[in-house]
């Protein structure tokens, strides 16, 4: 079987798979020839679209090959180290590097001078090397000149402290001294390397995050909210400015809602309509940042690839709108010991719904990180499982922070692919080795294949954002963790997801699951009534349509505009405290605990599946389903434990008729299907601590890894992988 995926890949075959997918459509362009690289196929090189043949959906993929590499700071070491450094990544099958995250200081030492000779050494290094370079703007961090030179280019926090020069990631979005800089930054890199074939993608800056508070972000604000309000009134009026008598008359009176204003602790505010615009404004001043270097960037080089760095689920940046502005999504993905695999999956499953494209990995460890409070080694295994799982969910590269360990400061403890022995014998660069070796061999067989979903599951910022501002009824109330509960139910069975936004196209999806839809924005109402009218399911839960999209709430009684097609009147909240539980109880008498909040509901026209057991509301509904339509919604009005949550999921999934990517139910074993041109690819890979059975229905294709058929009865070890290629006709 190796032999004839072999002979396959020579040919272009089947699955149309090349050893070395090494073409690169900007670099054709760019170079009006084709670079001819050690192992270019010229003329049978891989297609330059995936196609689904099922559904007849195509996917552009960005790179030929899975860039597999990572952050490399050969700055911080000699120049005598680069060599054995290139000699052992070569051995590793490692093809692509980050440089210059952090480098603006060495670049630019002055205001006047910049000074290129470095990095021009490093990048003609990976050029001969035939690296795919993934260039970084260096705005991430401040130069500590112009720090000194220009306080204003410095943070003022929550607390209203202006910083000095530290850190990283610091910058004040809106000083114009920062902005002139930066774009002449990434200006002078672009003309400088816009033109060199090797530079595969743009990095602007780094991990784009964090707040300001000072006189520029306050201005800008102001300018911000004229723009969106068009008049004071209509501001006083969407920020309910009456309350506690704080109408303002111009625009001068608005100051940003830190800590010496609205901000009551470091999480809640007196008035969340402000302080959710000073989330979106400042997500959108950062965008600005990375949209001014992405435009200066274009002048100079019309193609390439251009991206940052997102965090998964990270809380300050609207990223369903940065995506928008982003050639390709790309994150970093650091999940802890303990951290489940499903929450890791939902993750990537995000980050892959912000475009509903394949997604870069650009940053993971290699072994263990220095940040988290125990940073445990990645166990032998681990890290190769889970790079496939991120491949699994849409990657279409697997890149490491960092490729050398640093000698000093805060990350000297950061796992890297060469280590501080500076040995070649290590365990962490076997791993590395073996999974580039295999990286290499798949080429570009799984570039641009797509995952396919009949679930989606609604994620919003602005609801993260409302949510976790309210001031009542619970502190426990949490976005992320209560859609990660969601997620779970389908991830244990092997159910795909899409993540999607508010308004997202919901007629592609049989099923749609919106938790804590607190903050029903303007047409949302009317889209999710014409899905389930036309036959879709809806879930909805407690905490859902309370207000609208200033955090007003809506009048005349829960859950407001969706109370019509959920068929239900929640009359009031009850909140339980952590000592405190309910129970629910379902028409078979099962039972199951509840928590967190519980709705007190009236039925107007819905079905109750289960009531409250104890209480003063003992016997009112805890969990409804309206037939609306041709379709139906279920209604969650409390935080059920997973037992009770399942029960009204499976039922609602039947419902709606979704299935898992394999016929047999789930053993434990992840299973995650992408659909590529000619066959899908059934990533199974196993998470749990005994080994399992592999699907029956995938016995007899071939794993990609081995070459080998799957055997019927075969099981899976622990952080075992099989990507099982099944012919699309079947
Ligand atoms: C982030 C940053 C990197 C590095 C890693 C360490 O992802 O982008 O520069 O600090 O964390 O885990
Ligand atoms: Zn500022």
């Amino acid at each position: 079987m190796a032999a004839l995926i072999a002979a396959e890949q020579a040919e272009g075959g089947a699955c149309r798979r090349t050893l070395f997918g090494t073409l690169r459509t900007g670099q054709e362009a760019k170079e009006g020839t084709v670079r001819t690289a050690g192992q270019v196929q010229r003329g049978s090189g891989p297609p330059d679209r995936a196609k689904c043949s099922g559904k007849g959906i195509t996917m552009e993929h960005k790179f030929k090959r899975i860039l597999y590499g990572g952050d490399y700071n050969p700055n911080q070491w000699p120049e005598e180290v680069w060599a054995e450094d290139m000699r052992i990544f070569r051995n590793a099958h490692i093809n692509s590097a980050t440089v210059n995250v952090f480098s603006w200081a060495k670049i630019q030492p002055s205001e006047e001078r910049y000074e290129f000779g470095e990095l021009d050494r490093i990048i003609d290094m990976l050029s001969r090397e035939n690296y795919d370079i993934v260039l970084a703007t260096s705005t991430g961090a401040l130069p500590a000149w112009m720090a000194k030179r220009y306080p204003e280019v410095e943070r003022t926090d929550y607390e209203g402290r202006r910083h000095v020069f530290g850190q990283r990631h610091n910058a004040c979005p809106n000083s114009p001294v920062y902005q002139k800089y930066a774009a002449a930054l990434a200006g002078e890199l672009a003309k400088r390397y816009g033109s060199n074939p090797h530079i595969t993608c743009w990095h602007i800056n780094n991990e784009f995050g964090g707040e300001c508070y000072c006189e520029n972000c306050a201005a800008a604000f102001r300018v911000w909210l004229r723009e969106k309000y068009g008049s004071i009134e209509a501001l006083n009026k969407a920020w309910n400015m009456e309350f506690w008598g704080h109408t303002v008359y111009d625009w001068d009176e608005i100051v940003p809602p830190n800590a010496l204003g609205e901000g009551i602790g470091a999480e809640k505010t007196a008035f969340a309509g402000m302080s959710i615009d000073y989330r979106r404004f400042m997500s959108d001043s950062l965008l600005e940042n990375y949209k001014m270097e992405r435009d200066e960037i274009r002048k100079y080089d019309a193609e390439t690839t251009i991206t940052t760095n997102l965090m998964g689920t990270y809380k300050g940046l609207d990223y369903f709108k940065w995506a928008k502005e982003m050639d390709i999504v790309s994150w970093d993905n650091y999940p802890a010991f303990d951290t489940p695999w499903s929450y890791t999956a939902m993750c990537h499953d995000l980050m892959r719904g912000l475009k509903g494209e394949p997604f870069m990995l650009m940053e993971q460890t290699p072994s263990q990180q220095n940040w988290q409070p125990y940073n445990s080694l990645k166990r032998p295994g681990q890290m190769r499982a889970q790079s496939y799982q991120t491949v699994a969910h849409g990657a279409d590269t697997i890149q490491f922070f960092q490729l050398r360990r640093s000698v000093g400061a805060c990350e000297k403890f950061h796992g890297a692919v060469i280590a501080h022995s500076g040995s070649d014998q290590t365990r962490v660069l076997r791993e590395v080795s073996q999974l580039g070796a295999e990286l290499e061999q798949l080429g570009d067989t799984t570039l641009g294949s797509v995952n396919q979903a009949d679930v989606a599951i609604v994620f919003d910022w602005d609801n993260y954002w409302a949510l976790e501002y309210t001031s009542g009824p619970s502190v426990d109330l949490k976005y992320v963790d209560t859609i990660h509960q969601y997620y779970k139910y389908f991830y244990d069975r092997n159910i795909a997801v899409d993540m999607i936004p508010f308004d997202a196209d919901f007629g592609k999806y049989k099923m749609v699951v919106a938790p804590v839809l607190y903050m029903v924005k303007e047409g949302m109402k009317e889209a999710l009534e014409a899905f389930v009218r036309n036959g879709g399911v809806l879930v909805t839960t407690y905490m859902s349509g309370l207000v609208d999209q200033s955090d007003n709430v809506y009048l005349g009684g829960y859950p407001g505009p969706l109370r019509e097609m959920a068929g239900i009147w929640a009359e009031e909240i009850d909140a339980l405290a952590p000592t405190q539980t309910n129970t629910v109880v379902f028409a078979d008498e099962t039972k199951a605990q509840c928590r967190i909040v519980c709705d007190l509901m009236h039925l107007e026209g819905a079905e109750s599946l289960a009531s409250y057991a104890t209480d003063f509301y003992a016997g009112m509904p805890a969990v409804t389903r309206n037939a609306f339509g041709n379709g139906s919604v279920y209604y969650i009005g409390t935080r059920l434990e997973e037992s009770g949550l399942s029960l009204v999921m499976d039922q609602a999934a039947a419902g709606a008729q979704v299935s898992p990517v394999v016929a047999e139910s789930a053993n434990g074993l992840e299973v995650t299907r992408r659909i590529g041109e000619e066959c899908a690819f059934y990533f199974v890979m196993n998470f749990k601590d005994e080994a399992l059975e592999m699907p029956a229905s995938l016995a007899g294709h071939p794993d990609l890894l081995t070459g080998e058929p799957v055997q019927e009865g075969e099981k899976l070890e622990k952080f075992g992988v099989r990507i099982v290629c099944v012919p699309n006709q079947d």
